[in-house]
């Protein structure tokens, strides 16, 4: 099957309603860049408002959405679902050091792009950040005619996907943000079409936005299919199209026959190990949850999208029955309606996950940054332990608040983010010290002089080290009264999946509301818990995209 036309019919009677509902739900609060009301939601999907609440409570049980008052909000945790897709796809992982080579090589944005039945779809981003220049996300949708890769893909086209095409070119909710809105490029398409078809390469003049200009090239794998195109993208203030083709083109050219060679490449014999999988459904769904009833065949749904991966790319029934713990008729029941709208595509007895998925919210969720996923966490924590909460990042040898939630105000200082302090006599800056290498910690307090903030400060450099390693070790920093009279803080390490330390959070309170001992007895297990949430989003936000620390 062309990798177009994903979506087939299914009898009405074989698809599960509540997986239909729930994502229309998705799609809605994804267009809506991740936030919308419940009544807005019903009135978007035209679906009950006791549905929606079924749905948004099912959702927030599975922790895809938060809802927060009147709003369902999409949570990072969803991006599993695309995860799922791209580690299966295996592009970004094979081919995205090669773009990130040729971004660096070349000093200009590279990304990859996927054909999708709906236009085109990134699923790399090498960006350079420039001031005048418009980035898209991983995820996000580009009409064909509107962008250099979807002239490469058209080359493949059949009649009727052309034809999928020209009914497509009605106005689509999806398109209407972009610059120009829907309708730009289509008369020029086909000839495009043809001249990427005789050069191999093509060219976005300007397509989508005055001033972006784009070069791509197709890479095929070892049948000759073009699985997606690598683009070198640049600006009219740095190039002409005529410039950038001659000093992007040749390098193009190298890094897309390394790609081909990687594809091409037999799959290592230790093939990567299925990953963990999604903690089988099979135990009994909680049917209450905060008053709302939950749907089983959503959530049942949605677990079958995580049952692929990284060796897992192409899946008979009985795998994802497997996987996931359902009844293999239930993980039928859920396959065939997810392909019936196109995130799943069949070849004889195997399915497989369409670039499709990364519409359910991963453009939204990849562009949050750090403290954007910490401070949801912060609340709650504030709510449970009543006192303020902060997280900060190391910049020199000072830290910068990135992210606070207050209660009252114990310090003189108004602290909001930005705020910074000398690392050295905070809680929040020994963990940050101490989660740096040996040699990185000493270069950043060379020379430092240690100035008494308070009777209380530590100005002894080797008493810091020492303090710092035994911080290290445990796994937290209790600093009292060094920064300011009367002020006690407690703060723990935030790690990327690569284990550093990128972020340190903190509770802190007036020395008077608890001693030492209880702040450490009563705060350090819930600031635990709190780092451990933030850094399980920030693994699931952070596996594809960059995630930015502030
Ligand atoms: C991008 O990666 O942002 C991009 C690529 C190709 C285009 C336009 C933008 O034609």
């Amino acid at each position: 099957m062309s990798p177009l036309c994903t979506a087939t019919t299914t009898p009405p009677g074989e698809t599960v309603g509540p997986l239909v509902r729930g994502l229309a739900v998705l799609r809605e609060l994804a267009a809506a860049d991740g936030r919308r009301s419940l009544s807005d939601l019903v009135r978007a999907t035209g679906l009950a408002r006791s549905t929606v609440d079924r749905v948004a409570g099912t959702l927030a049980h599975s922790g895809y959405v938060r809802v927060e008052g009147r709003d369902a909000v999409l949570a990072p945790r969803l991006m599993e679902l695309g995860n799922a897709y791209l580690s299966s796809c295996r592009l970004p992982d094979l081919l995205g050091p090669a773009a990130d080579g040729l971004a660096d090589g070349l000093d200009e944005s590279v990304s990859i792009a996927v054909p999708d039945p709906d236009g085109v779809r990134f699923v790399h981003q090498a960006p350079r950040r420039r001031a005048m220049s418009l980035t898209f996300r991983i995820g996000d949708l580009l009409p064909a005619e509107r962008c250099a890769p979807g002239a490469l893909f058209a080359t493949g086209w059949s009649e009727s996907e052309w034809e999928h095409w020209r009914h497509r070119r009605t106005p689509d909710a999806r398109f209407r943000a972009l610059p120009h809105g829907d309708g730009e490029g289509a008369e020029s398409f086909a000839p495009r079409t043809a001249a990427a078809r005789e050069r191999g390469w093509s060219v976005d003049d300007q397509l989508i936005e005055p001033g972006l200009i784009a070069i791509a090239m197709p890479v095929r794998d070892a049948t000759g299919r073009q699985v997606c195109a690598i683009s070198v993208v640049s600006h009219t203030s740095r190039h002409s199209v005529r410039s950038l083709r001659e000093r992007a083109l040749p390098r193009l050219r190298e890094t897309v026959a390394a790609a081909q060679d990687i594809l091409a490449a037999p799959a290592p014999q230790d093939a990567p190990r299925p990953e963990a999988l999604p903690p089988a459904l099979s135990a009994p769904a909680p049917k209450q949850e905060a008053g709302v009833r939950f749907v089983e065949s959503l959530a049942r749904g949605l677990a079958v999208l995580t049952a692929f991966g990284a060796g897992r790319a192409q899946l008979p029934l009985t795998a994802v029955a497997e996987a996931t713990g359902l009844a293999r008729a239930t993980a039928r029941r859920a396959l065939l309606t997810l392909r019936h709208l196109g995130y799943v595509a069949q070849e004889d007895t195997l399915f497989r996950l369409t670039p499709r998925v990364l519409e359910l919210g991963f453009a939204h969720l990849s562009g949050l940054t750090l403290p954007e996923i910490a401070r949801p966490h912060l609340v709650e924590l504030v709510e449970r332990v009543h006192d303020s909460a902060s997280m900060a990042v190391l910049t020199g040898d000072e830290i910068q608040y990135v992210a606070r939630v207050p209660t009252v105000r114990v310090m003189s200082v108004d602290i909001t983010p930005g705020t910074r302090f000398p690392a050295y006599a905070t809680s929040l800056g020994r963990v940050l010290l101490a989660g740096l290498p040996g040699e990185e910690r000493a270069a950043r307090l060379a020379g430092k002089e240690l100035r008494p903030l308070t009777r209380h400060t530590v100005t002894s450099a080797d008493r810091l080290a020492g303090l710092l390693d035994r911080i290290g070790h445990a796994g937290y920093a209790l600093v009292d009264e060094e920064l300011e009279e009367g002020l006690r803080s407690l703060a723990v390490p935030v790690r990327d999946r690569k284990g550093h330390v990128v972020a340190a959070l903190n509770v802190s309170m007036h020395a008077s509301r608890r001693t030492a001992e209880n702040a450490r007895r009563e705060l350090l297990p819930a600031l635990r818990e709190t780092a451990a949430r933030v850094e399980a989003d920030l693994h699931a936000a952070g596996r594809y995209a960059r995630i930015r620390t502030v």
